[in-house]
């Protein structure tokens, strides 16, 4: 067989096999769409719930230095005056007067003039895409509004009123939820520095120019931790969570050529962070972030402390010595970890027959159905017995039944699934309880007894 297409050059074969295949839907499409939303459908869903449990599995039911929280969406309006991003989490946004369309200036720049806008000002800004006569990528005028900046936290009201007074902001990231809540995690938990605290949840951006299908997003999920350490260890502790992060990838099929690092040059550092390097991806459209480290120093238990005028200190258990533990932030986007894994495993190819067979070489760790199980025809005896061997499997492995079409068409889907092993029942299995096995990457066949499959499988499934 035969590779036809290489993905790197498009996102769109994914998109299309994301819809057809139950893995993801545009947001609210009976009412014509709702941009930059999606629904993840069923096998989306599980994939999602894969790839976080896996991830709550490694970072905190496997160490003993990391304890989980789950906080809430609606934080104290003032813990984001002090964290910072009420003043500071903002994107250059500048408007096309002719159309309204509305973009992020760097991006604009980035694109039209095919330059780096790191580090200027509005101004700066603003006078590039003036004197250059940038056009409008939507209309092609030569008529922009100035720069100017734009919050990218979304706001609600919290009571009937709808004042200013009421406003409350959805979070753009779940680690303020953590930083709250680690009086309380020290007060009731019996953690010693260093540990760390994980968080799976939602994120809301008010993202001026989302796109590339779920890589940017206006509400996505991040997999964060925060890991409270003495600032002086910060240097190696950085070192050990950039490995960690690299084996998490590595655990979860990534293609180790596509990933690199990148590190911010301290112009571009966000304002609370003194060092953070991305995990980038070759995505379709571009090299771009994947997951990021950085060391948040003490800045964020600090500004709480003078906010809240709490005390937020970790005494050391034998010196009884008072300090702001310092914190390492390595940080995993839900939606871009999908979207790198369907870059990754996405292939079309020639068979030898001649037919095409789209297939996804998901790792079966985070597949989202291991399994596929089917008769090789509907009627007695061979529907009743694979009932019987889909229900003995459906109890160690997330399995679906197929028993319509040909057999190759039943391949044929499961393989678009990712599906890893499919099992046939056919008349050999009446008379000697074996059955096929069918692998998805190399489509050979194998017989295996019954009695043996669950073992067999699960030592291919790990
Ligand atoms: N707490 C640090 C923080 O939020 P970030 O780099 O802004 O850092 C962390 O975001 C991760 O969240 C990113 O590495 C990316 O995986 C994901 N992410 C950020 N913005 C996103 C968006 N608009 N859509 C989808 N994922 C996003």
């Amino acid at each position: 067989m035969t590779q036809v297409k290489n993905i790197q050059d498009s996102l769109k074969p994914i998109v299309a096999l994301c819809k057809r295949r139950g893995f993801i839907y545009p947001g609210s499409e009976i009412y014509g769409g709702f941009a930059n939303t999606y629904s993840f459908g069923p096998y989306g869903a599980q994939l999602k719930k894969n790839i976080k449990d896996l991830w709550w599995q490694t970072f905190v039911q496997k160490r003993r230095d990391m304890v989980g929280l789950d906080g809430p969406i609606l934080l104290h309006p003032k813990a984001w005056a002090a964290s910072g991003h009420l003043e500071g989490f903002n994107d250059a946004m500048i408007d096309c007067k002719a159309c309204k369309s509305r973009f992020r200036c760097d991006h604009l720049i980035e694109e039209e003039l095919k330059q780096s806008a790191d580090g200027l000002s509005l101004e700066e800004m603003t006078h590039l895409v003036h004197s250059k006569k940038v056009k409008c990528p939507k209309c092609g005028a030569q008529d922009f509004t100035n720069a100017r900046n734009f919050n990218l936290m979304f706001s609600t009201h919290m009571s009937k009123t709808g004042s200013e007074g009421d406003v409350a902001y959805l979070r753009p990231e779940t680690a303020q939820a953590i930083f709250l809540d680690f009086k309380n995690i020290i007060d009731t938990m019996r953690v010693r520095i260093p540990f760390g605290v994980a968080q799976i949840g939602k994120a809301f951006r008010n993202e001026i120019t989302p796109g590339n299908f779920v890589f940017r997003v206006i509400e996505f999920e991040q997999m964060e931790i925060e890991y409270f350490i003495r600032g002086e260890t910060w240097e190696k502790t950085f070192e050990d969570w950039l490995k960690s992060m690299h084996d998490w990838c590595k655990l979860i099929g990534l293609n180790k050529a596509r990933i690199h690092e990148k590190e911010h040059p301290k112009e571009q550092l966000s304002h609370y962070s003194k060092r953070t390097v991305d995990i980038v991806y070759d995505f379709p459209f571009g090299t771009s972030e994947l997951y990021g480290l950085a060391y948040r120093t003490d800045f964020d238990l600090s500004r709480h402390a003078e906010f809240s005028g709490q005390k937020i200190e970790y005494t050391d258990p034998e010196t009884r010595e008072k300090f702001v533990p310092h914190v390492i932030e390595p940080t995993f986007g839900v939606e871009r970890t999908i979207l790198a894994l369907l870059c990754d495993a996405y292939d079309e190819q020639q068979l030898e027959n001649g037919e095409m067979r789209t297939v996804l070489h998901l790792h079966p760790r985070v597949a989202p159905v291991k399994v596929g199980v089917f008769p090789l025809m509907k009627k007695d005896p061979l529907g009743p017995k694979a009932q019987a061997v889909f229900d003995m499997l459906q109890a160690h492995f997330t399995c679906e039944y197929d028993e319509s079409g040909a057999i190759g068409k039943r391949y044929r889907r499961q393989d678009e699934l990712g599906t890893p092993y499919c099992v046939t029942i056919d008349f050999d299995t009446i008379e000697n309880d074996t059955v096929t096995l069918r692998d998805r990457d190399s489509m050979e066949q194998t017989r295996v007894a019954i009695s043996e499959l669950v073992a067999t499988l699960s030592a291919k499934l790990i």
